[in-house]
């Protein structure tokens, strides 16, 4: 029988698997998302909402805001995490403001930039480790920060499909 949930199934079981697969594809977990998904797996969107919430890695809400998450647990707080911080603060306070425009400009304009402390995000041995959008950073280095957020804000990672970590096992790709 084929089964449009794919590797998902119902209820709890592969529902990480499901809001991993609509993360990679949409970028983030739209609200419809997370109640489509509750629907196909006959769940409580609570239950898929508190699931999506309780980790770290998906991002929820509005696409046209670019969430920056930096882990600042131990390990990534002694490799450095708090001067990639203060890095990225000065880099976003630079960026222009928000101006006026019709809803056809804002869809079209560079999302907001938002940057949050989180806690350990599981790549201890090779902090830091900074989450740009939908995408995994490791062992990030500050000077490495203006190139990574210009091309977020230029590529859409906000928005755009990408691998949760690249190949040579740092997330750049
Ligand atoms: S302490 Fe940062 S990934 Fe674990």
């Amino acid at each position: 029988m084929s089964n449009r949930l794919g590797q998902s199934g119902r209820g709890t079981t592969g529902l990480l698997a499901a809001l991993r697969d609509e993360q990679v594809r949409r970028g983030y977990l739209s609200p419809e998302a997370l109640m489509r998904i509750a629907a196909e797996r006959r769940l409580s969107p609570s239950v898929v909402y508190g699931v999506a919430t309780f980790y770290h890695e998906f991002l929820i809400g509005n696409v046209r805001e670019l969430v920056i998450r930096v882990c600042d647990s131990p390990s990534c707080h002694l490799a450095g995490s708090e001067l990639l911080i203060e890095q990225l603060e000065r880099l976003v306070a630079r960026l222009p403001g928000p101006v006026g425009g019709s809803v056809d400009e804002l869809e079209h304009r560079a999302p907001a930039v938002r940057i949050e402390r989180v806690g350990c995000l599981g790549q201890c041995d090779r902090s830091p480790a900074v989450i740009i959008g939908s995408r995994l950073y490791l062992k990030v280095q500050s000077r490495e920060l203006p190139l990574l957020l210009q091309r977020a804000l230029a590529g859409g990672d906000a928005a755009a499909p990408a691998p949760a970590q690249g190949g040579d096992g740092r997330g750049h790709t």
